[in-house]
């Protein structure tokens, strides 16, 4: 779950990062009390919308008065940035930046690690940097029995370019934004800028934080930063009937049973899509486990064919344990509460492997679905999928990525 940057400032404080007194509004009167309480000088007015460069986007604006927070409020509201609309403005103290920092600590699967990066060139787009500047960029790997030291977080500091009192000012702040990493279960801590004021202070003034969902049964309270209107529909309703479901931007359906399978499905898919002008790809993942039974098979069904943008469905099964006959029963009862819930279907393409493949099949002819065909192999199957939505789909748009 990504978080919203006030709720990354709440997180922050609550742990002793040092951060900007804020409030959040969502109309132009709240932004002008919340200005006014507020009492500093200047204040500014961010949108608050989980993606980046809401500054570049005019989404961040200083003001120096409660009515000029209004007005830059009643701007900001309701912009459209990179496809996130904002409901809520953050109102937050000015600060006097001398320098803007990067720092970041995030997990580094490849290397089994965590990455904590610095830079003294933050606030430009870090990624930029990374590929023009690379030098300027600092990596360091460190491990969860380790921590971040303070030996570590001076290195950084030191290798980043930083001297003097700044570096015994900066690695505590390192300090407590790892605390924050990982005493809340974070993939992602990030704050850019990191700044130093006028005085001397070393300040976050942005925030990114992304939680480990697989650790929400330790934090009861993440529970309430769930934000229901950002999430994706498809995906919420995923979540309620307990589905392994990630909504991908193609038109190509897939379920398949084991999560590897799936993840092969989608290259496969991907792979064959690129044989076809509208290039079809895949419209999700999604794990219905080893023992489908009809009614998860229903449900996933139920769910990707509410997907507007599928055009086609590719069901990829491997019998193990549950086998392919079930499999198939698990079809045909899914089609039959999917007609009951006036679902309309869409053409399936089905491949069935292993264990009692051939009963399966049977059993599928026999049902003799509309508009499912089965094919042999996992790569014609992904073909046929991709053409069935290059056809249906000749014109319309394959993806928004
Ligand atoms: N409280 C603040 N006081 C003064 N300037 C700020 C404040 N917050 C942000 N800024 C300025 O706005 C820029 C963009 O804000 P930021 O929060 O980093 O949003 P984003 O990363 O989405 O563009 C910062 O780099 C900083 O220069
Ligand atoms: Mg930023």
């Amino acid at each position: 779950m990504d978080l919203y940057e006030y709720q990354a400032r709440d997180i922050f404080e609550a742990h002793g990062v040092p951060v900007l007194r804020a409030k959040v509004a969502t109309t132009p009167e709240q932004a002008k009390e919340a200005a006014t309480e507020l009492g500093t000088p200047v204040v500014v007015v961010k949108a608050q919308v989980k993606t980046g460069g809401r500054g570049k986007a005019g989404g961040v604006k200083l003001a120096k008065s409660p009515e000029e927070a209004a007005q830059h409020a009643e701007q900001i509201l309701g912009m459209d940035i990179k496809g996130h609309t904002v409901r809520k403005v953050m109102i937050a103290e000015g600060a006097d930046i001398a320098e803007e920092y990067y720092f970041s600590i995030l997990l580094d699967r490849t290397r089994r690690r965590y990455l904590a990066m610095f830079s003294k060139e933050g606030g430009v787009e870090i990624e930029k940097l990374a590929v023009e500047k690379p030098e300027a960029l600092v990596r360091r790997n460190f491990t969860a029995l380790e921590g971040l030291t303070e030996e570590i977080a001076r290195e950084i500091a030191e290798q980043g370019g930083m001297t003097g009192e700044d570096i015994d000012k900066i690695v505590p702040v390192m300090q407590t934004l790892y605390k924050v990493y990982s005493e809340e279960d974070a993939s992602l801590v990030e704050v850019n800028p990191l700044v130093k004021t006028g005085d001397g202070r070393i300040i976050a003034l942005d925030g990114k934080v992304s939680l480990d969902d697989n650790a929400e049964f330790r934090h009861p309270e993440h529970a309430k930063l769930a934000d229901p209107s950002s999430s994706d529909p498809l995906e919420l309703k995923a979540k309620e009937l307990d589905l392994n479901y990630v909504k991908l931007d193609g038109n190509v359906g897939v379920i398949g049973n084991g999560a590897g399978l799936v993840m092969s499905t989608l290259d496969v898919v991907a792979y064959a899509g690129e044989e076809f002008d509208s290039k079809p790809a895949p419209a999700n993942f999604l794990d219905i486990g080893g023992g489908a039974s009809a009614e998860v098979m229903a449900n996933g069904l139920g769910v990707i064919l509410g997907d507007e943008q599928v055009k086609s469905v590719f069901v990829n099964v491997f019998g193990g344990i549950t086998a392919c006959d079930e499999v198939a029963n698990g079809i045909v009862n899914a089609f039959k509460i999917l007609a009951d819930q006036g679902v309309e279907p869409k053409p399936l393409v089905v491949r069935l492997d292993g264990n009692n493949a051939d009963l399966g099949r049977r059993i599928l002819e026999e049902a003799n679905l509309p508009r499912v065909e089965m094919v042999g192999s996992m790569d014609d199957a992904a073909r046929r999928a991709a053409e069935i939505a290059h056809q249906a789909g000749a014109g319309a748009p394959a993806g928004q990525a």
